[in-house]
């Protein structure tokens, strides 16, 4: 993908507020600090497009990127995040559910669950995945911070992130790295087919 440009166009809490262009969105969720802001900035060959966080929760509505006038990376909030009250933690979970029910039947092309490579996915991951396939929707896992762990456990890693969330064989779970710049080739490849159906 080549990208020429790539803008913040909206942050968005209701649908009413998303952007009416029509564009296919190709959208990030994961845990709080999993790095799905970071990914859109390395994706897009920006190193501050999307607000990143050393706090865990920096994300807390819903940003659209306008990618070369075709298609938006979409950054939903994280979710996971211990330190928030209830009413907190009930009001993002919204803000995901809604958006995922308003886009899942045209705009939504494909949805990216990111987790640690270093950690097993979590109750809560393992509810997303379940949750967004049972909405019959593209998914692609991407296993983050693949920096963080020798080139040997990689394959390890991906294997029990697999395994814990029942993949079947053919399913992908890409190794990524904002900070070395893994595996950026082949997550474009994979949203460029998505985009192209
Ligand atoms: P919320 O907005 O809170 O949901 O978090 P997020 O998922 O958007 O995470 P964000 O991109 O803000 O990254 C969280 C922290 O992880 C930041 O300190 C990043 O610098 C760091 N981080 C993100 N990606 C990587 C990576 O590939 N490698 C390493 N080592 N650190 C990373
Ligand atoms: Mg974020």
């Amino acid at each position: 993908m080549i990208v020429k440009k790539a803008e913040h166009v909206i942050t968005a809490v209701k649908p009413n507020q998303y952007p009416s262009t029509g564009y296919p969105e190709i959208a990030f969720v994961g845990r709080s600090n999993v790095g799905k802001s970071s990914i859109i900035n390395t994706l897009v060959n920006r190193k501050s497009l999307a607000r990143v966080g050393g706090t865990p929760g920096k994300t807390r509505q819903i940003n659209f990127y306008n990618v070369n006038d075709t298609f938006y990376l979409v950054d939903l909030p994280g979710y996971g995040f211990a330190n928030v009250s209830k009413e907190m933690k009930a009001s993002w979970e919204n803000i995901i559910e809604t958006y995922l029910y308003s886009r899942k039947e045209n705009n939504l092309k494909l949805i990216v669950l990111l987790v640690d490579i270093r950690h097993s996915p979590s109750k809560d991951d393992i509810t997303m995945n379940q949750w967004i396939r049972g909405f019959g929707l593209n998914t692609l896992i991407i296993a983050t911070k693949a920096d963080k762990i020798s080139k040997s456990q990689i394959n390890l890693r991906i294997n029990d992130i697999k395994k814990v969330l029942q993949l079947s064989n053919t399913d992908k779970v890409l190794p990524f790295s904002s900070e070395k710049r893994i595996g950026i080739e082949a997550v474009w490849s994979e949203i460029d087919e998505k985009l192209r159906k």
